[in-house]
């Protein structure tokens, strides 16, 4: 593990801060940079508070797949409550033991994690 540590405190602050217009500006930024289609599968590694995931969930649709994965057990539990879709699964997981089998995602994405 990265040795990151979020308190629930933390953790709800941070969702917060994502809902800034800079940053969500930068996920805008992203999606169109990802260009995304309907049914594609993707992992988001050091997903933090979903709000990507949820993005690119709308996009894929119901025959996608968005799987999130965070170091963060406080910032899952969060992207676990806002959960709406199916098609959308978080998972605590370490960028650098990524666990899913190989060539299983069309995209791989990770924003703002190696800082
Ligand atoms: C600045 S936030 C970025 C969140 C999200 N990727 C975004 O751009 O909205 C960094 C996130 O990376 C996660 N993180 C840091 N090291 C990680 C690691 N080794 N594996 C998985 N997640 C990690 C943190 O828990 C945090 O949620």
């Amino acid at each position: 593990m990265s040795g990151l540590e979020f308190t629930k405190e933390a953790a709800k602050q941070l969702e917060k801060t994502y809902l800034t217009r800079d940053v969500v500006a930068q996920r805008v930024e992203t999606i169109r940079q990802l260009n995304l289609s309907r049914g594609e599968s993707v992992l988001d590694i050091g997903c933090g508070p979903g709000y990507l995931c949820e993005s690119m969930g709308e996009i894929v649709g119901r025959h996608g797949a968005v799987v999130g994965i965070d170091v963060s057990t406080d910032l899952i539990a969060l992207c676990n409550q806002r959960k709406a879709s199916a098609w959308l699964s978080y998972a605590v997981g370490d960028a650098t033991k990524v666990n899913q089998a190989d060539a299983s995602f069309d995209v791989v994405v990770c924003t703002q994690v190696a800082e």
